[in-house]
C-alpha cells in the first residue's frame, strides 16, 4: 500500500534500523523493488530522481510507480529524490507523492534554510528531507568523485533542523554517489556529533560501495533511511549482459528482462536485510 514516508521513518526509529530507499527508472526496476519488499516483508521508499522523471515522462512514470505502490502488499512511500526547487516539490505533491526531498546542499546555509522552509510549507503533513553538506558523485552514473562542498557541520545541521522543521536530514560525512575509488572513509565522529545535535532521523545517500560494517555503524549513530542506487543498477546491467547473446537471437524481450528483474530484486533484498539487521527487541 501507498503510505506516507513519515510512517516509514517512524518504523525505522522505533526499530532502531534503517529503511531502504531505491531509485527506480521504469517498469522493470519498479517491479524488482516491490518484489524485494514483499519477499522481505519490509517497507521501502520508491525514489524518483529528476533524470528518471525526465526519461520516463513525469505523468507516465508517476502513474506507473504510484499504482505499483498502491497494489504492493507492504508499505511503500513514493519519494522525490534530490528535488531541485520548492516548485518541483509542489509538482510532486500535486501528483500524489508521499515523501519529499529538497536538496539545497549547494546553496549558502541561509538560502538552504529559506528554500527548505518554503518546500516544507508545500508538503502538508508529508515528510520533507533536507540536505546539508556535499555528497559527491553523480546520481545516475557510476563514477564517484569527492564534493567541493564541505562535510555537514553539526551546529549548522542543528540550526537548519530547528529553523525549517524538516523531518529528516541527509548528511555528508565522506559518502558519495556512485562507486568509490578504494574504501570510502566515513567520518563517524562527525556523524555522532550530528546525531547528538539533531533530533530527527538522519539519511545516508551514496550507500553503494559502503562496506556492510560501516552501514551498521551508521545505523548505530542515527541513520534511519539509506539510499542505494548504483550497486543495484550494476546487478541489472550484469544480468542483461549475460542474457543478451541468447535473447538477441530470439528477440525475446521478456526473456531478456525477467532475469535482470530477479537479480535486481535479489540485490535489493540483501540491502534491506542488512539495513534491518540492527533491530533490537
Ligand atoms: O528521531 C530521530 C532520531 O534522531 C533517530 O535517532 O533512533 O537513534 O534516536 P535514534
Ligand atoms: P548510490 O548510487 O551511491 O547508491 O547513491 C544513491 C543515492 O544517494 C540516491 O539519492
Ligand atoms: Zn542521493
Ligand atoms: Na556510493
Amino acid at each position: 500500500m501507498l503510505v506516507s514516508g513519515q510512517e516509514l521513518l517512524a518504523w525505522a526509529v522505533a526499530n532502531k534500523c534503517a529503511v531502504a530507499s531505491f531509485n527506480t527508472y521504469n517498469l522493470e526496476t519498479t517491479r524488482a523493488f516491490i518484489q524485494a519488499a514483499e519477499t522481505t516483508q519490509k517497507p521501502i521508499f520508491l525514489a524518483l530522481g529528476s533524470g528518471a522523471l525526465a526519461y520516463g515522462d513525469f505523468a507516465t512514470l508517476v502513474a506507473l510507480t504510484k499504482v505499483a505502490a498502491e497494489t504492493a502488499k507492504v508499505a511503500v512511500a513514493l519519494h522525490i529524490d534530490h528535488g531541485e526547487s520548492p516548485e518541483v516539490i509542489e509538482r510532486c505533491f500535486q501528483a500524489g507523492f508521499t515523501s519529499f526531498m529538497f536538496d539545497g546542499s549547494h546553496l549558502s546555509l541561509e538560502d538552504n534554510i529559506r528554500l527548505t522552509r518554503e518546500a516544507k510549507d508545500r508538503v502538508g503533513a508529508y515528510p520533507l528531507e533536507a540536505e546539508l553538506g556535499g555528497v559527491g558523485g553523480d546520481e545516475d552514473a557510476a563514477g564517484s568523485q569527492a564534493s567541493d562542498i564541505p562535510m555537514t557541520d553539526p551546529r549548522e545541521a542543528a540550526r537548519l533542523a530547528d529553523e525549517t522543521g524538516v523531518d529528516s536530514l541527509a548528511i555528508a560525512i565522506g559518502n558519495a554517489h556512485g562507486l568509490y575509488k578504494g574504501k570510502p572513509k566515513l567520518d563517524f565522529t562527525r556523524l555522532e556529533q550530528i546525531h547528538h545535535a539533531v533530533n530527527i532521523p538522519l539519511v545516508l545517500h551514496g550507500a553503494s560501495g559502503i562496506p556492510d560494517e560501516d552501514i551498521t555503524t551508521a545505523i548505530t549513530h542515527g541513520v534511519r533511511k539509506i539510499n542505494v542506487n548504483t550497486e543495484i543498477r550494476g546487478r541489472f546491467f550484469a544480468t542483461l549482459q549475460e542474457q543478451l547473446p541468447e535473447t538477441s537471437k530470439s528477440l525475446n524481450l521478456i526473456g531478456l528482462m525477467s532475469p535482470a528483474i530477479e537479480a535486481m530484486a535479489q540485490a535489493a533484498q540483501e540491502k534491506m536485510t542488512l539495513f534491518a539487521s540492527c533491530v533490537r527487541a
